[in-house]
């Protein structure tokens, strides 16, 4: 496989400390949403690498969960959120969004993405 295309500019470029964009291949963490969508005590559903990620602003730190409920996949980004607990709109079970864990069952969790703020730009990384 060959990279023609990665000039040493594009490198330099890609590998800055503020790059404008990133090659997915290069940076498992994807451009998702700018700050300014998602402010203390927001959330917001966004779309990335086919899955449906649901990001909450708890205190100005911004947690990205699966937006599928364990239950039986209610969309959690569309839930009541307070605090960093969002309850499922379809049967009210609530989640901690830093976490994932279900509040009322330790087992039970939606799965957890890592988030990265870089600049005005919110970037999450979905395995
Ligand atoms: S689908 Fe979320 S509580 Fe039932």
């Amino acid at each position: 496989m060959t990279f023609d295309f990665l000039t040493s500019e594009l490198v330099s470029h890609l590998l800055s400390p503020t790059p404008c964009c990133t090659l997915p291949f290069m940076d498992e963490f994807v451009e998702v949403a700018a700050t300014s969508e998602i402010p203390t005590g927001g959330q917001l559903v966004v779309m990335t690498r086919g899955r449906e990620v649901a990001l909450f602003n708890v205190d100005g730190r911004v947690h990205a969960i699966d937006n599928i409920c364990s239950h039986q996949g209610g969309p959690l980004g569309e839930g009541e959120f307070k605090g960093s607990i969002v309850r499922c709109p379809w049967h009210a079970w609530t989640f901690e969004v830093t976490t994932g864990v279900c509040t009322f069952h330790g087992e039970i969790k939606v799965e957890v993405f890592d988030v990265q703020v870089r600049g005005d730009r919110i970037l999450v990384r979905v395995p």
